[in-house]
């Protein structure tokens, strides 16, 4: 399902007062319809995020984009990066481009800025809310908040989401919500709903959404920011002092500790350990004394992941756009540590959380009863007698966790600019994990 909205013209001219009073009144009316105010959310939300990729494109300076742009291309459909500008690269270095004018092309931020006065030049947007009228002020939030709770989420899931998101409080954070099941207005009677971003793309993964409205450049107003599944139980989770200990043990890349009761858990450092307020590392008879290799230290699971700022930066342009389960990125997340893994990422103890497996799109899984026939991708085996949407979800995600390998492998060696710090465990590290999270 696509964004719907209605658009709707806000008057402006000063000098046409009265215009503007009965124009007001008529918004006031509009906005006390929840339906409407939902859908012009969006429809700022989708224009701000559309704008500032589109700034983005052009302001972009670094050379991971450049990468990226050429790692993007896929089998059979290439997928075009529409820069309109480049850095001026030795055509040599670039064999997706063979476009004899790379060396004249002028530099990104050099055109924008020849465009426009430096001025007027916005790179990064927020997700925060704004009031429509001065009297309206006090239905927003006023001030900046810090952190974002981002999660995919299911109607079904209602009371478990509701139970996360009162253990983030409002003033602090922003609650971004991915609706994969399409339905929002259920969610109303909730406090903290009015107060909430929802955003509804029908049957995509969190991962799928984190690359669409989680563009660094979106969320620069956050220094933390948590993407979690909906799964999760909180009783013995507290955000802010959870906060406090990730910067106390300067982790830049965190996720709180299983509880032992958990559904799955499927790397024994994300276990907690009761005595300890967090760790980096293990040792047990796979992981040795002074093992430097994932999962042994430098590892998160995808299913609730804290990041820094600079480190969700990294992990955004690592999300492939196609690879929608993100499987395989758990054990890449150790090159985005801004630093070494085995001191930027860890599991916090003393604040837990209890995974209780529930399948669902938002995670890796999905539900016998979540319909996914809309999935282009499972259309070949919807003839067949026994349909099991769950475990051709399961296929996809094997099949995305080898591309990623792949991908991974050979960006790595085309690169000549870029050098492996954990070059000695590549080998160990590329096929071990399943990715699940
Ligand atoms: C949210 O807004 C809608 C529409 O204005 C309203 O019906 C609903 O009661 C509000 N929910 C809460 C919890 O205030
Ligand atoms: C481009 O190639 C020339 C000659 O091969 C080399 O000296 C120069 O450093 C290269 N520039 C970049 C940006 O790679
Ligand atoms: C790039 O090379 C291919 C084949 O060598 C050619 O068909 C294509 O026209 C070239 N593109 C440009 C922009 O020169
Ligand atoms: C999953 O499906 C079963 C029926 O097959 C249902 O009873 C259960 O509540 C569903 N679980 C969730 C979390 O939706």
């Amino acid at each position: 399902m696509a964004l719907m909205g209605v658009t709707h013209h806000f008057p402006v001219h000063a000098e046409q007062r009265s215009v503007q009073q009965s124009s007001l009144s008529k918004w006031r009316s509009f906005c006390s319809q929840s339906k409407h105010v939902l859908y012009v959310t969006l429809i700022v939300g989708l224009t701000l995020l559309l704008s500032t990729i589109f700034l983005n494109e052009q302001l972009s300076m670094n050379s991971i984009m450049d990468r990226f742009a050429a790692s993007f291309k896929t089998d059979g459909s290439s997928v075009k990066a529409n820069h309109l500008c480049d850095l001026p690269r030795n055509s040599t270095n670039n064999p997706t481009s063979n476009s004899t004018g790379d060396e004249t092309r002028v530099p990104c931020a050099k055109q924008i800025g020849e465009d426009l006065p430096r001025g007027m030049i916005v790179a990064t947007t927020d997700l925060q809310m704004r009031s429509l009228y001065e009297e309206d002020e006090r239905q927003v939030q006023k001030a900046m908040t810090k952190y974002l709770l981002a999660m995919a989420v299911g109607i079904k899931q209602k009371k478990v989401v509701d139970d996360i998101v009162q253990k983030f409080p409002l003033n602090k954070f922003t609650i971004m919500l991915f609706h994969y099941d399409g339905v929002v207005d259920q969610w109303q009677d909730l406090a903290w709903s009015n107060q909430s971003l929802h955003i509804v793309a029908l049957h995509q993964t969190k991962w799928w959404y984190a690359k669409r409205f989680m563009h660094p450049d979106i969320v620069d107003q956050y220094d933390y920011i948590f993407l979690w599944d909906e799964d999760l139980g909180v009783e013995n989770f507290h955000a802010e002092r959870y906060l406090e200990i990730m910067k106390a043990e300067g982790l830049e890349i965190s996720q709180p500790a299983l509880d032992p009761n958990s559904a799955e858990v499927h790397h024994r450092i994300t276990l907690r350990h009761p005595r300890l307020t967090a760790h980096k590392s293990i040792v047990t008879n796979s992981c040795p004394t002074g093992r430097k290799a994932v999962p042994c230290t430098g590892y998160v699971e995808v299913m609730a992941p804290v990041f820094s700022k600079a480190a969700w930066k990294c992990v955004w342009h690592m999300i492939q756009n196609d690879l929608v389960h993100g499987w395989g990125i758990d054990f890449k997340i150790g090159y985005c540590a801004q630093g070494l893994r085995s001191e930027k990422v860890g599991v916090i103890d003393a604040e837990y959380i209890l995974h209780k497996g529930i399948p669902s799109l938002g995670g890796p899984h999905v539900n016998k009863t979540t319909p996914a026939e809309n999935d282009p991708h499972s259309e070949e085996v919807m003839s067949e007698e026994v349909y099991d949407p769950r475990k051709e979800v399961r296929k996809k995600s094997s099949l995305e966790l080898i591309t990623f390998q792949r991908r991974w492998v050979k960006a790595a060696r085309d690169d000549p600019n870029w050098e492996d710090p954990y070059k000695a465990y590549a080998e160990a590290e590329m096929y071990r994990g399943k990715g699940r999270g």
